[in-house]
């Protein structure tokens, strides 16, 4: 299985960025124990981050036919981009919203996601942990499908 890991906008500054908040690990570290899990359950992963909307918007529509399943920390623009939503919604691949703080403990505007109905599951206040537990359930969510 190929699963495809999406990080949006800040997430970049991982490891720097209100650590007490986002944690300490770097968005590097982040990655490199995905590929570690990846491994062991056999499945293949890529990552990829970008700041820019159309960008993020880009590697979604590449992924079609591509791509089994997506992990996507959409960031900020969880809360703003109906065009990223759109994307997910015309590529139709299965996706994990992941957030590593729990988005529901902050300010009022974080309470809201473009993304929660459209995804399988939504993992927040995990803190990175919250990206090994979605490739977990994306593997297996992926082997009951054939
Ligand atoms: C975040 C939560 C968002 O509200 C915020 O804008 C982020 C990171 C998280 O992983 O906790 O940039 O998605």
């Amino acid at each position: 299985h190929q699963i495809l890991v999406i990080n949006g906008p800040n997430l970049n500054l991982l490891g720097t960025r209100e650590p007490e908040i986002y944690g300490a690990l770097t968005l590097a570290d982040i990655e490199e124990n995905l590929q570690f899990q990846a491994e062991q359950l056999g499945c293949t992963v890529s990552t990829v981050q970008s700041n820019a909307e159309h960008e993020l918007i880009e590697y979604v529509q590449q992924a079609r036919g591509q791509v089994d399943f997506i992990i996507l920390n959409p960031a900020a623009y969880t809360h703003t981009s109906v065009a990223l939503r759109d994307a997910l919604a015309a590529v139709a691949i299965p996706f994990i919203e992941v957030h590593l703080s729990n988005v529901h403990a902050r300010e009022a505007f974080r309470r809201h996601s473009y993304f929660s109905d459209l995804a399988q599951a939504v993992i927040c206040g995990c803190g990175a942990q919250g990206y090994e537990f979605a490739l977990h359930a994306a593997q297996s969510y992926l082997n009951k499908q054939r």
